[in-house]
């Protein structure tokens, strides 16, 4: 079943599940990233990569856990260097991270997204042209606004910044007209600002059901990622996920952090 999001004390070292006396599980992620990896106002650490963690190594694999904070520019060198055992942390499954990492089944499906002030003169996906926007470095954000810059031949001025805040920061200072990063994470931040919203417009997830109602510039899938010795380990993970979506728990989770 899943845990209510103010009832997991996930603060680093004291989660987890049964545990049966294996080593625990150590999650390396960039925290925060709301609503996948966030402190609520208790100080524990919740969301929706949290809670499925919870499900997949605690509930299904009976393993302790505990998540790891680190910086996502750089965070498949550090799984690479043993750091920690996995990474979750909202990652979009791309063949590029595939050459070095391997990955779980998906779990979530986003779409990358242009957030901008409400009084913004940028109507349409061209007006971008010759404007500066901000990504969170080392993100699928940070490659959809270069494919956007090298579709414009240069004139798109990238600001790259360690964590997403960064980014939402800029955008309310003016310091750039527009943030491009995951929808759901954007639309977080959103609800919780009147002075922003999505740029509108026909996008490459238009066509699907499930797409959300304004301009999408990609179409991704996150995964749980591990070093390419793990085998056997991602597929017990792989059959995990496959569990919680059989008996109920994905959807609960889920319903929890994505349904009004
Ligand atoms: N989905 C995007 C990517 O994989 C952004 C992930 C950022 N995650 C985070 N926890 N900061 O590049």
């Amino acid at each position: 079943t899943a845990v209510g999001a103010t009832g997991l004390a996930a603060t680093a070292g004291c989660i987890g599940g049964g545990g049966d006396g294996s080593e625990t599980i150590t999650i390396g992620s960039d925290i925060p990233y709301p609503p996948f990896e966030y402190r609520n106002e208790a100080g524990d650490l919740v969301g929706f990569d949290v809670e499925i963690a919870e499900a997949v190594f605690g509930e299904q694999l009976d393993r302790e856990f505990e998540f790891q904070e680190t910086s996502f520019d750089g965070i498949i060198a550090s799984l690479n260097n043993a750091n920690f055992r996995v990474i979750m942390s909202a990652m979009t499954i791309n063949e590029s991270r595939a050459e070095r990492v391997d990955f779980s089944d998906p779990y979530f499906t986003a779409y990358q997204t242009v957030l901008l002030l409400k009084d913004s003169d940028i109507t349409s996906r061209e007006d971008l042209r010759g404007e500066a926007v901000g990504v969170q470095k080392g993100t699928t954000g940070e490659a959809a606004a270069e494919d956007l810059q090298a579709e414009f031949d240069g004139e798109l001025e990238i600001e790259s910044y360690d964590q997403i805040n960064g980014a939402f920061d800029a955008l309310l200072n003016n310091q750039v007209s527009a943030v491009i990063n995951d929808n759901t994470v954007s639309g977080e931040f959103a609800a919780e600002n009147d002075d922003v919203e999505f740029l509108e417009g026909d996008g490459v997830a238009s066509d699907r059901d499930d797409a959300p109602p304004y301009l999408t510039l990609t179409v991704e899938e996150y995964g749980i990622a591990f070093r390419q010795d793990d085998d056997e380990f991602r597929e017990a993970v792989n059959e995990a996920i496959q569990a919680i979506r059989d008996d109920g728990t994905y959807d609960e989770i889920y319903d929890e952090y994505f349904q009004a």
